[in-house]
């Protein structure tokens, strides 16, 4: 978790344009690259992260569909070197390494442990707990309309979007009321853990970031480590799991296993969330059409997992040298598979650019991944994305963005979302000026 990824630099790097993968002008609009890439490179050598991208549909599902030869061994390592202080403080809260258990496993625990979640996950499961999210869903949009009726405004992105998914999971795992920490904290924690490992960040970033990730760290030792667990909660699941030699699953592998569905299961679905709200409100008429028929909500959901995915992109390595969309790989080249740029492939979807939720090919896109480590949690993310969605926008039909200008996004290699989302509602004549922030272009 700790290490860097070491790629084996090509002789020649492909043509293709400079690109800068943590800009803001990526995270912002990354289609115009993603576009060129898929037409000039679309297996390019980034010297920048020594990754290969790869950037058409067709390649991705390639790579994921031979798990053997593209291995996923490296997922989980920081994207830029870690330096010392922030090791050490790592290392102090035991937090060496995340050893092997979903996102970074390839050998033969991966089917145990992906069974026990799973299970925890399955349709049926994800069906029982809709009434819990629907709750959590309308609590928290109390919370916003207070906020709203009170300062006029309110950050979508930082308040309904962030702290639902949260709430959820904790009830998803089963996390006991007396261990549980304060939303807020948690959603600190995991947002300090994805910026580590997948942004660009300096040493003092890296040790603020790192001081973060070892109270997480700690926090999850405790919880994976109790022996009052309910048996229907993910470490009352794991403590049946037998790993193939048969033993019980280590300590160690309890905490990899809730810390990879902590961070997977919360961040990934808030910014869904924000992003699908974003772009609903940003498209003329479309908020409130969705507040008209709530059933147009799972639509938007999908197209926005299609065409921007919260996991932009994630990382393999090859096992042996081979061939990837007529390109020699050597073997050890991690790459990079950019499933923003697959969901927005013409060769794969048609008007790919377009917002279209009744689109028939919909649940082809490859947002959740597909083969053997295709996202257990799909179904969950999805509810939780319909219900946000159809609730919000029946409850706040008014509701606008208070600012024209375009909010700022995570910069990361593997997350995308934007970070802040400040709505406002649209008032009659009758009872005064609407909000602008500060500086804005209110519309
Ligand atoms: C919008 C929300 C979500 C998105 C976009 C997303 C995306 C993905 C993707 C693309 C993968 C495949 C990674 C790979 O091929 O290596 C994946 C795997 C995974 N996801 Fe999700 N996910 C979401 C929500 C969730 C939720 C709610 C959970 C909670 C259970 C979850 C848990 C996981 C886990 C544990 C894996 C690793 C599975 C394995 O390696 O066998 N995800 N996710």
């Amino acid at each position: 978790m700790t290490t860097e990824t070491s790629a084996t630099a090509p002789a020649a790097a492909h043509a293709a344009p400079g690109i800068d993968l943590f800009s803001q002008e990526f995270a912002a609009d990354p289609f115009p690259v993603y576009a060129q890439l898929r037409r000039s490179a679309p297996v390019h050598y980034d010297p920048a992260t020594k990754l290969w991208l790869v950037s058409r549909d067709e390649d991705i599902r390639q790579v994921l569909l031979e798990p053997a030869t593209y291995r996923n061994d490296n997922a989980l390592g920081s994207v830029v070197p870690l330096r010392l202080p922030a090791l050490r403080i790592l290392d102090r809260a035991g937090f060496k390494t995340l050893p092997p258990a979903l996102f970074n496993n390839s050998g033969d625990t991966h089917p145990v442990l992906r069974g026990a979640v799973l299970r925890l996950f399955s349709a049926q499961q994800v069906r029982a707990a809709l009434p819990m999210v629907e709750r959590i869903t309308h609590e928290e949009l109390d919370l916003m309309a207070e906020a709203l009726d009170t300062t006029g405004h309110h950050d979508f992105a930082q308040g309904p979007a962030r702290r639902i998914p949260v709430r959820v999971m904790l009830e998803m795992l089963g996390v006991p009321e007396e261990a549980r920490a304060d939303i807020t904290t948690v959603a600190d924690w995991t947002d300090a853990f994805i910026t580590l490992f997948w942004g660009r960040t300096d040493k003092d970033r890296q040790r603020e970031l790192a001081l973060q990730v070892a109270d997480f760290y700690r926090w999850l030792s405790e919880l994976a480590t109790r022996s009052d667990a309910p048996d229907d909660s993910l470490l009352g699941a794991l403590a049946r799991v037998r790993m193939p030699d048969g033993s019980p699953v280590p300590p160690e592998v309890a905490v990899a296993v809730c810390s990879n569905l902590m961070v997977a299961g919360h961040v990934t679905t808030s910014q869904m969330i924000s992003t699908a709200v974003y772009r609903a409100l940003e498209s003329d008429g479309q908020w409130r059409a969705l507040a008209q028929d709530p059933g147009l909500a799972g639509g938007w959901t999908e197209e926005t997992l299609r065409r921007e995915p919260s996991l932009t992109a994630w990382r393999r390595v090859t096992s042996r040298a081979t061939t990837l969309g007529g390109v020699d790989l050597p073997e050890g080249a991690e790459i990079l598979l950019m499933f923003t740029s697959a969901g927005t492939d013409p060769d794969a979807y048609e008007e790919p650019e377009r917002i279209c939720p009744m689109r028939k090919a919909g649940r082809g896109h490859l947002g959740f991944g597909l083969g053997r480590h295709r996202c257990p949690g799909g179904e969950l993310a999805r509810v939780e994305g319909r219900v946000v969605l159809s609730a919000a926008a029946a409850r706040f039909p008014d509701l606008r963005l208070a600012t024209r200008e375009r909010p700022p996004f995570l910069e990361l290699v593997s997350f995308r979302a934007p970070t802040r989302l400040e709505v406002t509602r649209t008032l009659s004549r009758t009872q005064g000026t609407p909000y602008a922030a500060k500086g804005s272009t209110a519309p």
